[in-house]
């Protein structure tokens, strides 16, 4: 019970769980031995005064013995994380600075969880939430997994989308992130997130785009119309399909023999290495101006 509780609440599985706990016990009896060393070497006597410079010397050492066996122990992130929300604690500053965002996505959802990871490792962004107009989409299955509060919405939320707004309004989320989200996005919600709301298109637009124009069907038109090129466009959201000023575009070769799955991989790579880092840069921008 108490096992599951912290694997959601710190969002690991049960190998990282065990690996936290390693480090921790690792952490804790190498700090203390560290600064029984040190005690020594100060010549004092064991008393009130011994503890107290003992309690202090072992609560600055502890964070960086953590550290140091987190780095074997592959749980580095996890641990300057945590420091990082205990000093946060101490210091009385609130988490609220870092932006929230929600990933509207309808399918699989490899973006979205790339981007969770992302959002885990830099701790530049925290996704709040995932939207999506697919029950049965394997993005549903991502938000569980990763705890994220999953909102399922249907025709008649985006048409009327004032609740919609309201709710991630609510939730703090200050950026909409699209990641292969089917649905045209209303101008109620464009007007409660402006400026703030990014697609990612796989193909070089403004060739490609367009309403139907999803995931492999995009590859195969591309293939179909012998261009020997095609990329990523990461671009604003605005009332059209495909359509907003674009943001970065990163391009692939397509090979004489190319297939729809094969210019996909090369695609996904191209998703994966740049889009969580535009989106930060976007967030990073918007925070300095
Ligand atoms: C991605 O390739 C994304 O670029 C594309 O849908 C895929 C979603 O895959 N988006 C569009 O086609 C938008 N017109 P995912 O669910 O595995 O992230």
């Amino acid at each position: 019970m108490m096992f599951t509780l912290l694997k959601k609440r710190w969002k690991v599985n049960s190998v990282n769980l065990f690996l936290i706990f390693c480090t921790f016990a690792l952490g804790g009896s190498t700090c203390a031995r560290v600064g029984k060393a040190i005690m020594g070497l100060s010549g004092l006597e064991v008393g009130f005064v011994w503890w107290l410079i003992y309690l202090f010397l072992i609560s600055l050492l502890w964070p960086i013995c953590v550290l140091l066996i987190s780095i074997p122990l592959g749980q580095f992130v996890f641990f300057r994380n945590y420091i990082q929300r205990i000093l946060r604690k101490f210091t009385g500053k609130k988490d609220s600075k870092i932006p929230k965002i929600a990933v509207f996505a309808s399918g699989k959802g490899s973006n979205a969880e790339n981007i969770i990871h992302f959002s885990q490792k830099t701790g530049l962004f925290t996704v709040s939430a995932i939207v999506t107009d697919r029950p049965n989409a394997g993005v549903v299955d991502i938000a569980k997994q990763f705890d994220i509060q999953c909102i399922i919405i249907n025709e008649e939320d985006l048409t009327q989308a004032e609740d919609l707004v309201l709710t991630l309004q609510n939730l703090d989320i200050s950026w909409l992130v699209l990641a292969g989200f089917l649905k045209k996005i209303p101008s109620t919600l464009i007007n409660g997130f402006a400026g703030k709301i990014i697609n990612i298109h796989p193909a070089l637009l403004p060739d490609f785009g367009g309403k139907g124009m999803y995931g492999r069907r995009v590859h195969e038109a591309v293939i179909a119309s012998g261009k020997k090129e095609s990329g990523i466009t990461i671009h604003w959201v605005d009332e059209h399909y495909d359509n907003g000023d674009v943001i970065f575009t990163a391009t692939c070769e397509v090979s004489p023999d190319e297939s729809p799955e094969t210019l996909e991989k090369k695609i996904r790579t191209l998703e994966f290495m740049h889009y969580p880092k535009v989106i930060a840069e976007c967030i990073k921008k918007q925070m300095l101006r």
